[in-house]
């Protein structure tokens, strides 16, 4: 059976791949939380824990050691606000280019060998906002946009090893984006977003494509 990690597993987007993948797939259940880690891995058929804070280079570390071979790696886990350039300070910059941008760039480099070895595939969970900016999204958009950099980098550096992947969803209905809503005073309502379970068919496809094959950039946006 196939083993993929996904990381941010316990919650919005993360939670519908693992659901979604439940059928198939070893799921490595990635979440800085042990006991949210713990309750999703009993409820899946075929599963075990990933624990580490991203953003703590010695847990990813530890968390990383065990894995010798891994057929896939979704890069799911990140952080969203919305503000403008003249409200953002020094430490919400940081915080969101570290969480988006270099933790993704360091749990890769540490599972590169196992997903070599298998020929595996890398997902990141990008997002319109990789694409585009516009007011109030400077550093959201600066995250996702590096982050495809990163992607476009990386798909090169191991064409031929590992496929990697960049989904780009539009709204999705989960926590992030009702706090996303709530911080611009909009009323929130689940029927204008996409649902998590229909990015993670987005993501099932790009896993299942046939072994020579590479979606590279899939949009996901409401129909
Ligand atoms: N929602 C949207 O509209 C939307 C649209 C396009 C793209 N995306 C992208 O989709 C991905 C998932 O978003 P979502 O909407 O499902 O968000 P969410 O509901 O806020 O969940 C985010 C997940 O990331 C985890 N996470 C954050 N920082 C972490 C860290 N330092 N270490 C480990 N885990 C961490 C969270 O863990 P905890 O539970 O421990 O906090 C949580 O599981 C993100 O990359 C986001 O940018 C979202």
């Amino acid at each position: 059976m196939r083993k993929i990690l996904i990381t941010g597993a316990t919650r919005g987007i993360g939670k519908a791949i693992c659901a979604e993948l439940a059928a198939d797939t070893h799921i490595l259940v990635g979440g800085r939380n042990a006991e949210a880690v713990a309750n999703l891995v009993a409820q899946l058929p075929c599963a075990s824990p990933f624990v580490a804070d991203l953003l703590s280079e010695d847990e990813v570390t530890k968390a990383c050691a065990e894995i010798s071979e891994l057929d896939g790696l979704v890069l799911n886990a990140g952080i969203g606000f919305a503000k403008t350039v003249a409200d953002t300070t020094r430490a919400e910059w940081t915080e969101m280019l570290l969480t988006n941008v270099v933790a993704q760039a360091d749990l890769t480099r540490q599972l590169l060998p196992a997903l070599r070895a298998t020929r595996g595939q890398v997902v990141a969970i990008n997002s319109g906002a990789g694409f585009n900016a516009g007011p109030g999204w400077a550093a959201y958009s600066a995250s996702k946009f590096a982050f495809r950099a990163f992607t476009d980098s990386l798909r090169e550096e191991e064409r031929g090893k590992i496929r990697v992947s960049s989904v780009h969803p539009g709204r999705v209905d989960t926590d992030m984006q009702i706090a996303l809503q709530e911080s611009f005073g909009r009323a929130y309502n689940p029927a204008d977003h996409l649902r998590p379970e229909s990015v993670a068919k987005a993501v099932r496809a790009v896993l299942d494509a046939t072994p020579e094959a590479c979606l590279e950039t899939v949009s996901v946006r409401p129909a």
